[in-house]
């Protein structure tokens, strides 16, 4: 049997998150959009790349649910993107209806799926997808601390002149400005970095981490990232499919770990076929607990304000 993974959404997001999905061979994809033709346009352009890049998925494009049935993995990229001087926040009314739309409809026709919630505001777009689906938390999760801290591991490389393989870095926390980049457990070919870069030079990295989609956001001026989200969102689908208990920084449903309840927010979590295994808890000084803690009650006064 092929795995199948829809993805909910085929703007940049949704279109680079197949291109690197097909890439690795991980699935055949259907990617669905209300707008007609534009799901049907990328996937088409897409395998059309196919005989060159060399890869055999299937790709569809579709404005139809039915086409989505029975799907492993379910991805939901929906909804608006950033613009200059916008937050992540400022999103949270337009994309709360259109994601809980979605992932009703995602649930109903792929039931036995997991589901990875890509859309801004992150915590709070997961915590909303997984009421409307119905489903066990450990069958929904958001992507961002992947995110992070691939960003994370890419400025430490560039820093130090060696190679990204080599870098393995952990941000933790909600998906904005308050995310925690944690150098302690941030290292370059087993070494802590702390061995290897100046305090002030780390404090301009975590500073430049955690405003990086904003970085992007200004560039761009017309959008978000989406190569670095789409590469993401591919290793988690990786983990899933491959059933790898890969441990990945993810946005995960929270009963009792790091003292929070009935919240999602992004710790290190072992990534399996069944979504979230289970939650890492790992050591944090007081002042990190605080920060983390901060973070989760952010994303907990957007919820309460829905
Ligand atoms: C970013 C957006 C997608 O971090 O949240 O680039």
């Amino acid at each position: 049997m092929r795995n199948k993974v829809t993805i909910v959404g085929s703007g940049n997001v949704g279109a680079t998150t197949a291109h690197w999905i097909a890439n690795r061979e991980l699935a055949d994809i259907v990617l669905i959009d209300v707008v007609e033709g534009l799901p049907q346009g990328k996937a088409l352009d897409l395998t059309e790349a196919a005989p060159v890049a060399g890869f055999s998925c299937r790709i569809r494009g579709t404005n139809s649910w039915d086409d989505t049935a029975d799907s492993d993995v379910v991805v939901i990229t929906a909804g608006i993107a950033r613009r200059p001087g916008m937050s992540r926040e400022d999103l949270v009314q337009t994309n709360a209806g259109i994601v809980r739309n979605v992932t009703m409809h995602a649930a109903r026709y792929s039931p036995g799926a997991v589901v990875i919630v890509v859309t801004n505001p992150l915590d709070i777009m997961t915590y909303l997808a997984y009421k409307a689906s119905g489903f066990e938390p450990h069958r929904v999760m958001g992507m961002s601390g992947v995110l992070d801290s691939t960003r994370l591991r890419a400025f430490i490389a560039l820093e130090l002149g060696v190679s990204f393989r080599d870098v393995t870095a952990l941000v933790l926390g909600g998906h904005g400005d308050q995310m925690l980049p944690l150098m302690r457990y941030t290292y370059a070919g087993g070494i802590p970095v702390e061995q290897l870069i100046p305090p002030e030079r780390l404090g301009a990295i975590a500073e430049r981490t955690r405003y990086a989609g904003g970085e992007i956001v200004e560039l761009l001026k017309t959008g978000s990232a989406f190569y670095a989200p789409g590469g993401a969102i591919a290793e988690m689908v990786e983990a899933i499919l491959r059933d790898e208990r890969r441990i990945l920084p993810v946005a995960a449903y929270l009963n009792g770990e790091y003292g929070e309840y009935d919240v999602y927010a992004g710790v290190p979590a072992v990534i399996s076929r069944k979504g979230v295994e289970r939650i890492i808890e790992i050591h944090l000084t007081e002042f990190e607990l605080q920060c983390l803690k901060s973070s989760i009650s952010q994303v907990r006064e957007t919820l309460e304000k829905l």
